[in-house]
């Protein structure tokens, strides 16, 4: 949410306004109501921004160019304070020289009266937002040294924020603070970067630096120096970007999202490497919590919001039956709010792709206060829930541009199944027996996935005939209730069409009433060797809808003849035990959201009013 990058350097051949904007044009993903760059020229801070996205601020600079400059920040924003206009799109000024700019992500929850105490001080404000705020404060403040202004100016501020900021009098100087809202450093050769995540400079480098909470970093084209917010001296932890530019960027693909659908069966693959040794069982050494504390644990709750939400209610399925230890799943912004009964003996597994999601980083701070043990399963390196955490299990999906999350979704319910066999496994005697038996399975999937996105051509028919659709319901029962959800998400997300998941037995109980002459309806159905009959019971809410008038699209298992009768549409998955469907059936609803988007002519990589990574509760 919000995209920050900064730049400084002294090497020919490179502007810092084409670092600064190629930074951007990466992290646009973060957020795209408007967008902005500031540069020391000479005597003074140059600032263009434009609302919308950055193809705007793009003609803006074409129109009025920039002078040449060696220190620039820059920022894509995702609005909170103030609407997405020219005036409240960051870099904002402080002061009246023309000197300072400063660039925000995050909310300042004190912003009103430190803007009134600002205001009486006679200082005139241009836009509505929290930042300028800030920019003011800290031009106040500025004595010839920016770190120390900076660190003097995050003193009275409260809530989170990253902020950037620059000023004339130091043309080779970029002073980043960060507070629950992240901020990395990116390391070069006569140069130097900060940005929101590593994308920023993925182009220029792959050494990278880690801050911890409450720090400063100033960087010139020579150096980098971190301080905490007390002023004692800090060392950020460096760490090497695994990934390259290439991996960001839509290789051949009209879309980020068609590419990283396309990806899934690397992103399990890849997430399973490494973790299993010759005699087929997990080894986790990356968990840093001791086996004997694993093993007395008697309660797991997992934190997690949207789509990682619902591979947490995949993963309770899952785990309560490889290791009959409860699960409970928690909306992260929920949990601190229903006073949860977590102690010692209770893992909290939070679930996210970006490691910056606000409300399940503060969801993990209340589990470790409340004296719980804390794993995180999450997709960025050097990002701040795994920091936050006691230990991190990394999905290895690679970067997940697309602003709705599909690559990532697959990845961590892999990671979670991973959890769960190897909790399994240190149960022992049958419960490990078991575990063994699905890990060998699971290394089977990504074929699967492989083969079933080879076979989407009528999915794609399906959307496109009903790009004007106004409203579609999917349903599941166990493990496919979650999948009927994410599938109703991504329809919402990416094709603005009116979406609702439920758990087929629900139905009845009201939702059928929704039910006339051609309403669509998505049903997940489970294989017919899932225990308790489960998958009669599918089929028998399948014929009491068709029965209504509804159309419907059933995703069934290769095989299974029994939908037949009843689907207008039936949509083949490959066989797995039941339990591992999800990472199948997920994959149809993908597509279809895709292609029904495209056909609308919707932007799929960045769908209105969303963000990826949502640094504000
Ligand atoms: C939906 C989507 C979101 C995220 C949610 C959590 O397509 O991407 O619902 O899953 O905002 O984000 P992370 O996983 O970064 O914590």
């Amino acid at each position: 949410m919000c995209g920050i990058v900064g730049y400084v350097g002294k090497n020919e051949g490179r502007t810092a306004l084409d670092v600064a904007l190629e930074g951007l044009a990466r992290l646009e993903y973060r957020g795209y109501d408007s967008a902005g760059v500031a540069m020391v020229c000479g005597e003074s801070v140059e600032v263009r921004k434009r609302s919308g996205k950055l193809a705007n601020l793009l003609a803006e600079i074409e129109a009025h160019p920039m002078s040449p400059s060696r220190t620039a920040i820059g920022h894509t924003r995702w609005a909170t304070h103030g609407g997405p206009t020219d005036q409240n799109a960051h870099p904002h000024r402080g002061g009246t020289d023309g000197k300072l700019a400063l660039i925000h992500n995050g909310i300042i929850e004190n912003f009103h009266s430190l803007k009134n105490e600002l205001i009486g001080e006679g200082v005139e404000f241009a836009s509505e937002t929290d930042t300028e705020v800030v920019a003011q404060l800290l031009a106040k403040e500025y004595d010839g040294d920016l770190t120390e202004s900076m660190r003097r100016v995050v003193q009275r501020l409260e809530g989170a924020f990253t902020l950037l900021a620059v000023h004339a009098d130091q043309p080779g100087v970029v002073v980043g603070a960060r507070r629950n809202s992240p901020l990395v450093v990116g390391l070069g050769e006569g140069e130097n970067f900060l940005g929101s995540d590593v994308a920023a400079f993925i182009g220029h480098t792959k050494h990278a630096m880690e801050m911890e909470q409450d720090q400063i970093a100033t960087i010139t084209p020579d150096s980098v120096e971190v301080i905490n917010f007390d002023g004692s001296a800090a060392e950020g932890k460096r760490f090497e970007v695994t990934w390259d530019a290439a991996a960001a960027e839509k290789g051949g693909y009209d879309t980020f999202m068609e590419k990283e659908i396309s990806e899934q069966p690397h992103a399990v693959a890849d997430t399973l490497l490494g973790r299993t040794n010759d005699a087929g069982e997990l080894v986790l050494d990356e968990l840093r919590i001791d086996e004997d504390e694993l093993k007395s644990i008697d309660r797991i709750t997992i934190v997690a919001c949207g789509t990682a939400a619902y591979a947490g209610m995949v993963a309770k399925y899952a785990i309560e039956h490889w290791t009959r230890i409860p699960v409970e799943v928690a909306l992260a912004h929920e949990f601190r709010y229903c006073d949860p009964i977590v102690d010692a003996k209770t893992l909290v597994v939070s679930i996210s792709q970006s490691g910056e999601t606000m409300d399940t980083l503060m969801a993990v701070k209340h589990a470790r206060e409340l004296g719980a043990r804390t794993i995180s399963i999450c997709n960025t390196h050097g990002s701040t829930i795994p920091r936050e955490s006691d230990a991190v299990l990394y999905t290895h999906a690679g970067p997940e541009i697309a602003v709705a999350s599909t690559k990532a979704f697959l990845a961590q319910i892999t990671a979670c199944y991973v959890l769960g066999l190897y909790l399994a496994q240190l149960r022992g005697g049958t419960y490990a027996q078991d575990a063994k038996a699905v890990l060998s399975e699971l290394h089977g999937v990504p074929a699967k996935i492989e083969a079933l996105l080879g076979s989407m051509d009528r999915v794609r028919e399906i959307a496109r005939f009903m790009a004007d659709t106004r409203s579609v319901l999917f349903l599941g029962r166990q493990v496919g209730f979650p999948i009927a959800m994410e599938g109703a998400l991504k329809l919402k997300e990416l094709a603005y069409i009116h979406a609702e998941g439920f758990a087929a037995g629900e139905l009845k109980h009201g939702p059928i009433a929704l039910i006339d002459a051609g309403q669509p309806v998505f049903i997940v159905v489970p294989g017919p060797d899932t225990p308790h009959g489960l998958h009669g019971k599918v089929v028998s809410n399948i014929q009491e809808i068709r029965a209504r008038g509804a159309r419907t699209l059933v995703i069934a298992q290769e095989g299974d003849e029994a939908v037949v009768p009843f689907a207008d549409e039936v949509i083949r998955v490959p066989h797995t035990s039941p339990l591992l469907q999800p990472l199948l059936t997920v994959v149809p609803l993908q597509v279809f959201a895709l292609e029904l988007s495209t056909a609308k002519g919707l932007d799929v990589d960045q769908p209105r009013n969303l963000a990826k990574s949502v640094t504000v509760e």
